[in-house]
C-alpha cells in the first residue's frame, strides 16, 4: 500500500513538473527578397524566405520563443497583433514599447499566448515596412479540454487579404515625409498573390467536406470585401471570441480584423473562385484566388459579382447585433466579463477623427487635435527608468472633443489610465473614408456602431448583454462606434488607426496602465534582454519592482 502510495506520489511529482507549459522556438531571417506579387519587380519583406511569414501555429498557453535576426538596412520591431500579452507589454513591439532591433542584430521575443483560441497575425510595425510585408498568422488552438462549438473541420485554410503597393516601402515614406498621400492601391493580394493568369489552384476541397478559411485584412488602407463563388460562409469565430454562427454569402473585413468561416463543398465539382475586392472606395479593386474540388472538372465562373442581384455588389455591413457571442460556447477568456452591461463606467473618451491638417507644412492626422509623433525613448522605457518628465507629458490630450478646433499639437500623445477602471471608447469619424481602430493588450465589447454624433443619450442603442469580444472596430463614414473594457493589464497599450498612413502621421495614442504599487503581480518585470535606446541607454537599471 505504500509502495503504491509512493509511486503515485512520486508520479504526480513528475507530471506537475512537466506540466510546464510547452514552449515553441522560432528563428526567423528576415530580409528582403525581390519578388513580383503585381507582376513588378519590387523589395518585399520575407522571413525565412516565405511571404507571407510563417505560421505560428500553437496552442492555448504556449511559451512562444522567435529569435528575430534582423538583416533589413533598418531598425524592426514586431507586433503580434491580438495577442494580449497579459503583464507583458514589454513584448508588443511598438515604438512607444520598445527600442527597435538594429540592423544586423538578434533580438528574442519571448510571450506567452494565454486562453485566446482564435486567429491572429503578426507584421513590422517600423517605418512603413508593413507596406513591403513581414506579417503572418497567428493561430492558437484550444487545449483539449476547452471545447470549440464547431466540429475539427477537415482543413484549415489563411486567407489573407490586403490591398498593396507596388512602390517600394522608401518611396512610400518618403511620400508621407514630403506631405504627400499614398494614393490609390496598385492592387489586392490573397496570401501575398495577385490575379492568376494561372488557373493553379490555391486551395482545393474534397465534396462533402467543411473548412476553416482564417481570412483577414492585412492591408494598409481599404476595407474589402471577400466571398466564395457559389458558397456561403459561416461565421464561427472573430479575433478569438466564437460568434452566433451566422451565414453570409460575402463578408467584409476592414483593415486589422480576422474572421474564421466554415465552408462546406456542397456544389458541383469544378473551380471556383474565392474574389476579394474593395469596398466603401471610388475605385474597384478585385482580384481573385481559385478553390478546386477534389477530382473536380471546369473553370470558375467568369462572374466576379455577388450570385444576388447582378448588380455591383451592395453588401450590407453586417449590424453588430449579429455579431454577438455565441452563449453556449466555451469563452475561456479570463478577463471576459459577462456582465459588462452592469459595471459602472468611470471613464469616457470621446475621439473625433478627422480628414487630416497641416502643420508646419506637413501632412498630419490627430485625435482630438493631438498627432502622435514617437520620439527616441520609447514611453513604457521613460516610464520604467523614471524618466518621463524628459520624454513626454501625461494627458495633453482631452478625454472629449475640443469646442474650437486650434492648431494641431504634434506630440506624445499618453493618456494615465486607472488601474482596473471600466472605461468606455468613442471612435467618431467625421471623415468620408472607414476608419478601423485598434487596441493592443485587450479585447474589449464592441457594443454599438451608429450614424451620426454620439451624444450621451445614444448610450441606449449599446448592445449590453451579447455584444462580442474584439481587440478592432470599423467606423463608418459619418458615424461612430463604441467599445468598453476593464483596464485590467497593466503596461503601455497602442491605441491606433489601421490604416497606415493616418498611423505613421500621428492618428494613434498610448493608454499608459500603471499598477498602482508596481507589484510584480500586476505586471512582469523588464526582460534581461531589454534593449535600451535614447536617453534611458547608459542608465542604471533601477531595482526591481517588490513582488507582493
Ligand atoms: C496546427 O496545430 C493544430 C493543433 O495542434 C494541428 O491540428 C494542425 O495540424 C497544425 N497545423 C499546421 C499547419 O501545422
Ligand atoms: C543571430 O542568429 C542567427 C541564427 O540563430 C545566428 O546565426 C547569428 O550568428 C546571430 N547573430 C548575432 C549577431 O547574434
Ligand atoms: C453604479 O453607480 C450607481 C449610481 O451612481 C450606484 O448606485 C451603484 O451602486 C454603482 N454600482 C456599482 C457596481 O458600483
Ligand atoms: C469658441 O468660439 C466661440 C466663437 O468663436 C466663442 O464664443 C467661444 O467662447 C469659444 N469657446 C471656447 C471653449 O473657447
Ligand atoms: C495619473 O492619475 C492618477 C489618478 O488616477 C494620479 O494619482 C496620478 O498622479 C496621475 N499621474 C500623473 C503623472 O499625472
Amino acid at each position: 500500500m505504500r509502495v503504491i502510495f509512493l509511486i503515485f506520489s512520486l508520479l504526480t511529482t513528475f507530471l506537475l513538473v512537466h506540466c510546464e507549459d510547452p514552449y515553441i522556438y522560432r528563428t526567423w531571417d528576415v530580409k528582403y527578397t525581390t519578388l513580383s506579387p503585381l507582376g513588378v519587380p519590387q523589395k518585399v519583406i520575407t522571413i525565412n524566405g516565405l511571404f507571407p511569414g510563417p505560421i505560428i501555429n500553437c496552442t492555448s498557453n504556449n511559451n512562444i520563443v522567435i529569435t528575430v535576426a534582423n538583416n533589413l538596412d533598418e531598425p524592426l520591431l514586431f507586433t503580434w497583433n491580438g495577442i494580449q500579452q497579459r503583464k507583458n507589454s514589454w513584448q508588443e513591439g511598438t515604438l512607444g514599447t520598445n527600442c527597435p532591433i538594429p540592423p544586423r542584430t538578434n533580438f528574442t521575443y519571448h510571450f506567452q499566448v494565454k486562453d485566446q483560441i482564435g486567429t491572429y497575425y503578426y507584421y513590422p510595425t517600423t517605418s512603413l515596412h508593413r507596406a513591403a510585408g513581414g506579417y503572418g498568422l497567428i493561430s492558437v488552438h484550444s487545449r483539449d479540454l476547452i471545447p470549440v462549438p464547431f466540429d475539427p473541420p477537415a482543413d484549415d485554410y489563411t486567407v489573407f487579404v490586403g490591398d498593396w503597393y507596388t512602390k517600394s516601402q522608401d518611396t512610400l515614406k518618403k511620400l508621407l515625409d514630403t506631405g504627400r498621400s499614398l494614393g490609390t492601391p496598385n492592387g489586392l493580394l490573397i496570401n501575398g498573390k495577385a490575379d492568376g493568369k494561372t488557373d493553379k489552384p490555391m486551395f482545393t476541397m474534397k465534396l462533402g467536406k467543411t473548412y476553416r478559411f482564417r481570412i483577414c485584412n492585412v492591408g494598409l488602407k481599404d476595407s474589402i470585401n471577400v466571398r466564395i463563388q457559389g458558397h456561403n460562409m459561416k461565421i464561427v469565430e472573430l479575433e478569438g471570441s466564437h460568434t452566433v454562427q451566422n451565414v453570409y454569402d460575402s463578408l467584409d473585413v476592414h483593415l486589422g480584423q480576422c474572421y474564421s468561416v466554415l465552408v462546406k463543398a456542397d456544389q458541383k465539382p469544378k473551380d471556383y473562385y474565392l474574389v476579394a475586392s474593395t469596398r466603401f472606395t471610388k475605385k474597384d479593386i478585385t482580384t481573385t484566388a481559385v478553390i478546386r474540388y477534389d477530382g473536380g472538372k471546369g473553370p470558375p465562373h467568369r462572374e466576379l459579382r455577388a450570385s444576388s442581384g447582378g448588380m455591383a455588389l451592395v453588401a450590407q455591413p453586417i449590424p453588430i447585433h449579429s455579431l454577438e457571442f455565441d452563449r453556449h460556447a466555451a469563452r475561456p477568456n479570463p478577463q471576459g466579463s459577462y456582465h459588462y452591461g452592469k459595471i459602472n463606467i468611470t471613464r469616457t473618451f470621446r475621439l473625433v477623427m478627422d480628414s487630416g491638417s497641416t502643420v508646419g507644412g506637413k501632412r498630419r492626422f490627430a485625435v482630438n487635435g493631438v498627432s502622435h509623433t514617437d520620439g527616441e525613448t520609447p514611453l513604457k522605457l521613460a516610464e520604467y527608468f523614471g524618466v518621463v518628465d524628459k520624454v513626454f507629458k501625461y494627458d495633453i490630450m482631452r478625454d472629449e472633443p475640443l469646442a474650437n478646433v486650434t492648431n494641431t499639437i504634434v506630440a506624445p500623445n499618453v493618456i494615465n489610465a486607472t488601474f482596473r477602471n471600466f472605461v468606455e471608447i468613442i471612435f467618431e469619424n467625421h471623415d468620408k473614408s472607414v476608419q478601423s481602430w485598434h487596441l493592443s493588450g485587450y479585447s474589449f465589447f464592441a457594443v454599438a456602431i451608429e450614424p451620426g454624433r454620439w451624444s450621451p443619450d445614444q448610450r441606449k442603442k449599446y448592445n449590453l448583454i451579447d455584444a462580442v469580444s474584439r481587440h478592432t472596430i470599423q467606423v463608418y463614414p459619418n458615424s461612430w462606434a463604441a467599445i468598453m473594457t476593464t483596464l485590467d493589464n497593466a503596461g503601455m497599450w497602442n491605441l491606433r488607426s489601421v490604416s497606415l498612413e493616418r498611423q505613421y502621421l500621428g492618428e494613434q495614442l498610448y493608454l499608459s496602465v500603471l499598477s498602482p504599487e508596481r507589484s510584480l503581480r500586476d505586471e512582469y518585470t523588464i526582460p534581461p534582454n531589454e534593449l535600451l535606446c535614447g536617453i534611458v541607454k547608459n542608465l542604471p537599471m533601477p531595482p526591481s519592482h517588490s513582488a507582493a
